[in-house]
């Protein structure tokens, strides 16, 4: 099968409703999307993959919910406002901008001009007035990573819950980046979120933390439908590593546009928590162990048997939900030839991922025993809590297929004549990767379904 085009996902998405252009109606603005009725279904459904496996499965991880806006002094600690920035350079011929280690051979992307300006430095973080007043120190940040505020949090969470490392803080949140050229749909935004696990180690356990994380994510990602072969792990040279790191793995998918980064999994060393207990004031962070009483109460834990405070090392494996979408809708997009020379168009998303679980579709919209009974059917499937059951009440039995099997619906349930005619009551099932159709009782819908969605 031909390879997903990034054309082929953006009309989809449009078509039936994942993904709008934000303002749309005004000319759209640059790097900013919306979800639509579907989008927000699968954003879901991913984010709260990610959060099962993250928080639920495991007995190691608590979840934080922080906020947006960011004091500006943890982004000063941080390193951010010194480092997060991007070389921007400008072309002198068609006055356009562009990140300048995204240039190829020196010549302008949009009008192969040589005359571009000197590279100078762009901090990529939106600032935002605080209070009444507009001007001065009286603005904060939108958080750039939500990895900071799990890092100023981290007293607070250990307190609350006695954890001993290793353990981590898992949260899922906007984040805001002025990217010089966002580009490739939803691939480089100006706003998104991430789904971030700031993982606290031992010191000198780190790498060994780094290869588990590393490949649990592989294999997270591989359950989200993704093809092993289009996975790749790039391992970051030192000379490009992010200001906090010592190590990095990109993890790449072959996107629509070639092989980019889908989620970053970095050793963090002790770089955040160490800055933020360095402004502290009170403590002076030689080697990474250190046994300063003073450290009771900073950013610390008690290592119960060496006797000392110590600041733990952090494992990040860093994803952008945005660009998770992107990877499951280019990998579950398939178009297949039907023995009637017709084109069938659909989204092979993984179950637990698909927007819509069930549709339910009375074949005539107008008789009023067909419709009494598919809501019956819906309101009963409601209730095995597996997602959006959706009634499809529009007439027509061979569009509604064609709809489902283009958003991914796994199951379409049609109710006929023979439905409410014939006892016991009986529906049509049908699969939206094979297409067989089969005859179940109206009773054994509810555990054919739950077993189904299982
Ligand atoms: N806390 C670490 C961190 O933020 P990052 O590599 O800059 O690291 C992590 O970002 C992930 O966030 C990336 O792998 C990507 O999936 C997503 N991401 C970053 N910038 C993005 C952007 N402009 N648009 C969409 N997703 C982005």
């Amino acid at each position: 099968m031909p390879a997903t085009t990034m054309d082929q996902l953006v009309s989809l998405c449009k078509r039936r409703g994942f993904i709008f252009q934000n303002a749309d109606i005004y000319g759209g603005l640059q790097g900013v999307y919306d979800f639509g009725p579907l989008g927000v279904e699968l954003k879901n459904n991913l984010k709260a993959a990610w959060w099962r496996s993250m928080v639920y499965e495991r007995d190691d991880v608590e979840g934080l919910d922080a906020a947006i806006l960011t004091h500006r002094k943890v982004l000063h600690y941080s390193g951010h406002e010194a480092t997060f920035s991007d070389p921007l350079t400008d072309c002198k011929r068609c006055k356009q901008r562009f990140r300048a280690d995204h240039i190829k051979d020196g010549k302008c992307p949009e009008c192969g001009s040589t005359d571009l300006t000197e590279p100078r430095m762009f901090n990529m973080m939106f600032k935002t007035a605080v209070g009444p007043i507009e001007g001065g120190d009286n603005f904060a940040y939108l958080r750039p990573e939500t990895a900071q505020a799990i890092f100023t949090q981290f007293k607070n969470v250990v307190d609350a819950t006695a954890r001993k490392a290793p353990f981590g803080i898992a949260q899922i949140g906007k984040s805001f980046r002025n990217e010089i050229t966002p580009r490739n749909f939803i691939f480089r935004v100006r706003e998104f979120e991430q789904m971030e696990l700031e993982f606290f180690v031992k010191p000198g356990t780190d790498m060994e933390w780094l290869e588990t994380w590393k490949a649990d994510r592989i294999d997270w990602w591989i359950d989200q439908g993704l093809d092993k072969e289009k996975l790749h792990v790039h391992k970051i040279a030192k000379e490009d590593l992010a200001h906090y790191s010592k190590a990095t793995y990109d993890l790449e998918y072959q996107f629509p546009h070639g092989l980019e980064e889908l989620e970053g999994i970095a050793d963090r060393t002790d770089y955040d928590l160490g800055n933020h207990t360095r402004y502290q004031d009170e403590l002076e962070i030689t080697a990474h162990v250190h046994e300063n009483k003073e450290a009771e109460g900073k950013l610390a834990l008690f290592d119960d048997e060496a006797k000392k405070w110590y600041v733990p090392w952090v494992i990040e494996p860093s994803a952008g939900v945005e660009r998770g979408v992107l990877a499951v809708l280019t990998e579950a997009y398939a178009e297949e030839t039907l023995p009637n020379g017709e084109t069938r168009t659909l989204l092979k998303l993984k179950k637990h991922l698909a927007p819509v679980k069930v549709a339910v579709i009375p074949l005539k919209r107008n008789n009023a025993e067909i419709v009494k009974l598919a809501a019956n059917i819906k309101a009963a499937l409601m209730k095995t809590g597996v997602g959006r059951i959706m009634l499809e009440n529009s007439g027509n039995i061979g569009k509604a297929y064609r709809r489902h099997d283009e958003i991914g619906t796994p199951i379409c349930i049609t109710i006929d004549f023979e439905s409410i005619e014939k006892q016991p009551a009986s529906v049509t099932i049908r699969n939206r990767d094979t297409m067989a159709q089969q005859r179940v009782a109206v009773s054994d819908l509810p555990a054919y379904i739950t077993d189904f969605f299982r």
